[in-house]
Parts: C-alpha cells; structure tokens; sequence
C-alpha cells in the first residue's frame, strides 16, 4: 500500500523537449495487469487517455488484439475510455489467465495466489504439475510470469536468480496486491470482452466498424528480427498481411513497432505517419518504439 501512495505521488513525465512527447515515468501509472510482461505497453497509458480523449465522441469498443497482460485495455475499462474492450490473444496460457480473471473462478484465483506457500519446491512442483483446469493453469501462468525472469513464458526462460535485494524466486510475488487486483478486474468484467485466438482474424471481423478503435502491438518479428521469438511462445505474425488488414480499417488505429528500418518501410508502404518515442525500458535504459497511424496531431506538443 505504502508503495502504491508512493507510486501515485510520482511526476507523471521526465522532462524532456518541450515540444517532444514527454518521456513517461512507468512508476506513476497505476498497474492494473496481473502480469509483468515483456514488452508490456505502460510507458503508453498517458498517451492512450490523450488519443481516447482526442476522438470527437468515444469509442463503443476498444479492441487489442495482441493482448498480452492486457494494461492498456485494462486501463480503458477502468478509466471509462471505452464503454467496453476486447481483448485477444492467441497463447492458451496467457488465455487461461483472462478467462479466468473474467468467470467467477477468479475469486478462487485470487485466494489460491494468497494461501500458495512460497518455497524453491513449492514452485518447481507447481510447475511442474499438468493442470487439470483453466483456473488450474491460469495460477501456474501467474506463478511462472512471477518467477522467470523478465516474466518471460516462452520456453528457454530461466527462473530469477537473486531478484530485488536479494530475494531471489520470491521476489517478484506479491500475493496480496495480486489478488486485490484480481478482485479490482472482477468489478469491471461487465465491460471487459476476452476472446482467445488470431487477433489478425478479429481485426478482419471488425473493419467496417466505425465506433471501434484498435490498439495493436503485435511480437516484434519484422524482417526476421530475433527478440519478439525470445519472449514469445507465439511470435509468428505476418506483418505483411497485418498492415494491409489495418490499411482497410475503418475506425481509427494504433500500432506501435519497434524502430527498425522494417517496420518504417512497411508504415511507408501503407502512407502512415510514423513517430519515433522516447521510452525507458524496465532496465531504465532510454530507447525509442514506433507510434505508427493516420492520425498523430494529438501528439503535437509543440
Ligand atoms: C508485444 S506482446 C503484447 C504486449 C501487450 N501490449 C502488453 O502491454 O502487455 C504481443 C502478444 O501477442 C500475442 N500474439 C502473437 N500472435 C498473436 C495472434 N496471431 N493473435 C493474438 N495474439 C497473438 C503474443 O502471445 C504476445 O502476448
């Protein structure tokens, strides 16, 4: 609790150029997710309240087709910035864990992550064991984020060593904290959607839809690149075909990318605007990812 006071006390920006987007501090948004997940998309909560709120009437629905922990749908239904989201995913762990926190499992969820006693042995036969129920799996998902480092599922990931000061498997499980916000996810679930499978078909399904809205922020595998396969057990999109399904979409879209020459040419090809922004990754080493749209004059803080 004393961390969370804290954490809301932070400034919500570094500085940075005036006219630039402000790069944004992590800590200060509130973490809604469940998951700590490579690539999680925190650092674009501020922007997706400044983009939502830029639309002349807000959208019906928010879809997120590449989901993963979710915090930027999350962050939508909480603040009301949709009047409900959709999230997919197409990894059954990962799915596992959004069906359950969206049945009344999750309250089952919520104390099974509590009452867990946290022991190396403990942990390996956990993850060890064949579950045998989603709910089952989705607290052998939680347990695994928790414990490999970088919360990396993909197979290969090693489990943290030391961890923060020195407290090794332990380090990254906050039961408590989890489960309240397990049980803060269960208040909103009337206006949170979960489908598992291929966001690409969802995202075909909905293109004539003009009261939806699209986040998208898929594996970062363009032109072969080698760090979206590390981290996920799905990591094969064809970004290809992904930017012509956007091109023919009605309502408006966000996609972020890495910034690499692939992923510009492809926004190239396809007329959007592209801007490179400042970010601090969770090693708090400054880098840069792709806003890539038709539409970035929200942006301008000029
Ligand atoms: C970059 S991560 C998304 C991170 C997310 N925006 C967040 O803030 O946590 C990409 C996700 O897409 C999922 N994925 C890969 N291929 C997919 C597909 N065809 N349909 C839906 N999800 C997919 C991966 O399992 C991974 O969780």
């Amino acid at each position: 609790m004393a961390r969370e006071i804290f954490e809301k006390q932070l400034p919500l920006f570094t500085e940075n150029d005036a006219s630039e987007p402000p790069i944004v501090n992590v800590a200060s948004v509130p973490q809604r997710s469940v998951f700590r997940y490579p690539g999680g998309k925190t650092w674009f909560v501020p922007y997706l309240r400044r983009w939502l709120r830029s639309l002349p009437v807000p959208p019906v629905e928010f879809i997120e087709p590449f989901a993963g922990s979710g915090i930027v749908a999350l962050t939508a239904a909480f603040e009301k910035l949709a009047q409900r989201v959709t999230l997919v995913e197409i990894d059954p762990q990962i799915a596992a864990v959004w069906h359950t926190l969206l049945s009344q499992d999750a309250y089952w969820l919520a104390q099974r992550i509590v009452r867990f006693e946290m022991t190396a042995k403990s942990v390996e036969a956990a993850l060890a064991s064949s579950p045998s129920s989603t709910r089952e799996r989705a607290f052998q998902t939680i347990l695994q984020n928790r414990v490999n480092r970088g919360g990396i599922l993909a197979a290969g990931a090693g489990r943290v060593k030391t961890g923060e000061k020195g407290k090794g498997l332990a380090s990254r499980w906050y039961p408590q904290t989890l489960a309240r916000r397990i049980l803060a996810i269960a208040t909103i679930k009337e206006r949170v959607h979960f489908i598992e499978g291929d966001g690409v078909e969802i995202l075909e399904q909905n293109s004539a839809r003009a009261d939806a809205v699209f986040f998208i922020d898929p594996p970062y595998t363009a032109g072969g690149k080698r760090a979206g396969r590390r981290l996920y057990t799905y990591a094969d999109v064809d970004h290809e075909a992904l930017f012509r399904t956007v091109a023919c979409l009605t309502g408006d879209f966000l996609m972020t990318y890495d910034n690499s020459e692939n992923a510009r040419l492809l926004a190239e090809a396809h007329a959007f605007l592209l801007k490179p922004m400042a970010m601090k990754n969770t090693h708090h080493a400054q880098m840069t990812e792709l806003l890539i749209s038709r539409k970035l004059d929200w942006l301008d803080y000029g």
